[in-house]
């Protein structure tokens, strides 16, 4: 339809990267374009901590279950909420902020989101390459405590960038008639949608060049939502000062 769009639907996350640095000019112009995204009522609230210590990365990749790349990825990016400057910002004008709102919580995860998916497409845009990395959160409290996070700020995913060393398949997405719906929510065709879905799924996983596997999406995800999912962030994030009420 038009480049920006075809750039959009050409994504698919890079795991492997060239040992080639990317200038910190380039670095600063991605999170510009971060910071341009929509943010909820101008809160502005997310703080990214760009991690170039070699021990700190090293570390970062072990928190996240032993993912190299976050070691290795000339860039790592970590994306936090953040709520701190907001209490700064009250402070400087003798309020008294009232937090632990849930909706606070959510309208700085999504402006996290959002910044971040800025940064992706800037990214992607200079033929550079991106994976997310939520596997920060299996380990939310050391990655808080390495990264020396304070209160009412928490790592939502951190962000791998770099030449692309690799150039893997773009992954076929649900179909548009079980995402886009018109007026109302109907699922009464979704089980054969899904059910064909899986056959297409099953056919790329089988025809990609690498990490051939026998698997659609339905069977991914039924396996992955029988298990428990980081029980831990509820207590975490109630610690640090999110979603109290
Ligand atoms: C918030 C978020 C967290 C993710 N965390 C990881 C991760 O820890 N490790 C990883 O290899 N991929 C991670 N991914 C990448 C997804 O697995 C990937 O986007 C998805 O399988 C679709 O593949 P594609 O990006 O190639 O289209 C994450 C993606 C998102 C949006």
């Amino acid at each position: 339809m038009n480049s920006t769009i075809d750039l959009l639907k050409s994504h698919r996350s890079i795991r492997v990267f060239k040992d080639q640095p990317i200038a910190q000019e380039t670095i600063n112009e991605l999170v510009e374009a971060g910071q341009a995204a929509a943010t909820s009522s101008f809160i502005q609230a997310c703080t990214v901590i760009q991690v170039n210590d070699p021990e700190k990365r090293q570390q970062l990749a072990t928190m996240a279950g032993g993912q190299s790349y976050v070691e290795t990825a000339p860039t790592f990016l970590v994306f936090c909420a953040d709520m701190k400057r907001h209490q700064l910002a009250c402070e400087m004008n003798d309020a008294q902020m009232q937090s632990g709102f849930t909706e606070q919580f959510i309208t700085a995860t999504v402006d996290c989101g959002l910044f971040a998916q800025n940064v992706a497409i800037a990214a992607e845009s200079l033929d550079l390459g991106i994976v997310y990395i939520g596997g920060l959160r299996n380990k939310i409290a050391d990655v808080s405590k390495l990264l020396d996070l304070p209160d009412l700020v928490y790592p939502v995913f951190g962000m791998c960038i770099g030449v692309p060393d690799q150039n893997p398949e773009v992954k076929p997405r649900l179909p548009l008639s079980v995402v886009l719906k018109q007026d109302s929510y109907d699922d009464t065709k979704d089980r054969e949608r899904l059910a064909d879905y899986d056959s297409h799924v099953k056919t790329y996983y089988q025809s990609r060049g690498s990490n051939l596997k026998e698997t659609g999406w339905t069977d991914q995800i039924s396996g992955m939502l029988v298990k428990e999912a980081r029980p831990h962030m509820l207590p975490f994030l109630q610690e640090r000062g999110f979603i109290k009420r």
